[in-house]
C-alpha cells in the first residue's frame, strides 16, 4: 500500500468563540494535485497555516511521509520538502525576476551566513533558468518583478515555490486577482511541474472550474469540517455539497 506524503488527522484550531478549525482529517497521496474549496471563512487558510508551521493547532497530528511533523516551524518544514505560496504576492518589486527566485532557494538553504558568504550563484542560477523556461517568462527574467502585470508576479510567486524542489507543495489561492484568460495557463503550468517533478500538491482555489480540471480529488470544507472528499466527479454529483456550496 502507498503511504501517504500528508496526513492530516483530527486538526484543530480556535479563534476565541470561532472553531475556524474543528476536526479535519484528510490525506494526499504522492504525486496527487489534492483541491481544496469552500466558502470564504470556512477554515481552508488556518488549515494551511497549521499544515505549515505558521500557526500551532489546538489538536490534532500531522505527519509528512510518515513522520510527525507538528509543530514544526515553517524553516524546519521548508528544509523538509513543503513549499508553499500565500494567498496574497510574496516576491520583492525592486528585485529581477531571476532574482527573486535564487533568493527564494537561498532562504530555503537558509543562514544568514551562508546567505552573504556564498557565492552570489552558487548554482542556484541553473535551477532558476529551467524554472524560468518551464513558466515561460524568459522574455521578463531581467525586469524588476514590480514591473509586472499581477498575473505575471503571480506565476513568479509560484515559481519560487518550486526553487527548493518540494516534495509537496500547497498553495492558498494560485488564481486569485489573476486575470481569466491567465487561468489556464496557471492550470496547465501546475499540471506540468505535477508530471515533471512528480511532487504532491494542495490547492486552495475558489475558481471551481480551475479546481474541476486540475485537481485529482478535492476536499469541501464548510465552517470548519470536512462535509465531502472525492473526484471532481463524486464532488460535483454531491447532494449536500450541491446545496451548501455549488448551487449557490
Ligand atoms: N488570526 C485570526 N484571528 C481571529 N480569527 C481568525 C483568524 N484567522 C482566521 N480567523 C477566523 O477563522 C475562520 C476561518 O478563516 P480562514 O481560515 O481564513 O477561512 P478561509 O481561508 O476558508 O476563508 C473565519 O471565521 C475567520 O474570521
Ligand atoms: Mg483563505
Amino acid at each position: 500500500m502507498t503511504k501517504p506524503v500528508l496526513e492530516v488527522s483530527g486538526l484543530k484550531k480556535a479563534y476565541g468563540a470561532i472553531q475556524a478549525v474543528g476536526g479535519v482529517s484528510f490525506r494526499v497521496m504522492p504525486g496527487e494535485i489534492f483541491g481544496v474549496i469552500g466558502p470564504n471563512g470556512s477554515g481552508k487558510t488556518t488549515m494551511f497555516n497549521s499544515v505549515l508551521g505558521q500557526i500551532t493547532p489546538d489538536e490534532g497530528r500531522i505527519a509528512l511521509n510518515g513522520r510527525d511533523i507538528t509543530g514544526r516551524s515553517p524553516m524546519q518544514l521548508n528544509r523538509l520538502g513543503v513549499g508553499r505560496t500565500f494567498q496574497t504576492l510574496q516576491v520583492f518589486g525592486k528585485m529581477s525576476v531571476r532574482d527573486n527566485l535564487i533568493v527564494a532557494a537561498q532562504e530555503h538553504r537558509g543562514s544568514m551566513f551562508s546567505r552573504m558568504f556564498a557565492p552570489g550563484d552558487s548554482g542556484l542560477g541553473a535551477k532558476a533558468d529551467a524554472l524560468i523556461d518551464q513558466f515561460r517568462i524568459r522574455h521578463v527574467a531581467h525586469k524588476r518583478a514590480g514591473e509586472l502585470s499581477y498575473g505575471q508576479q503571480k506565476l513568479v510567486d509560484i515559481a519560487m515555490a518550486f526553487m527548493s524542489e518540494p516534495a509537496l507543495v500547497l498553495l492558498d489561492e494560485p488564481c486569485a486577482g489573476v486575470n481569466p484568460s491567465l487561468v489556464g495557463g496557471i492550470s496547465s503550468l501546475l499540471k506540468d511541474l505535477n508530471r515533471t517533478r512528480s511532487g504532491s500538491f494542495v490547492v486552495i482555489e475558489h475558481n471551481m472550474d480551475f479546481v474541476m480540471d486540475l485537481c485529482h480529488r478535492i476536499m469541501v470544507m464548510v465552517e470548519g469540517q470536512v462535509m465531502a472528499i472525492g473526484t471532481p466527479a463524486e464532488i460535483r454529483a454531491n447532494k449536500q455539497v450541491l446545496d451548501a456550496y455549488l448551487g449557490s
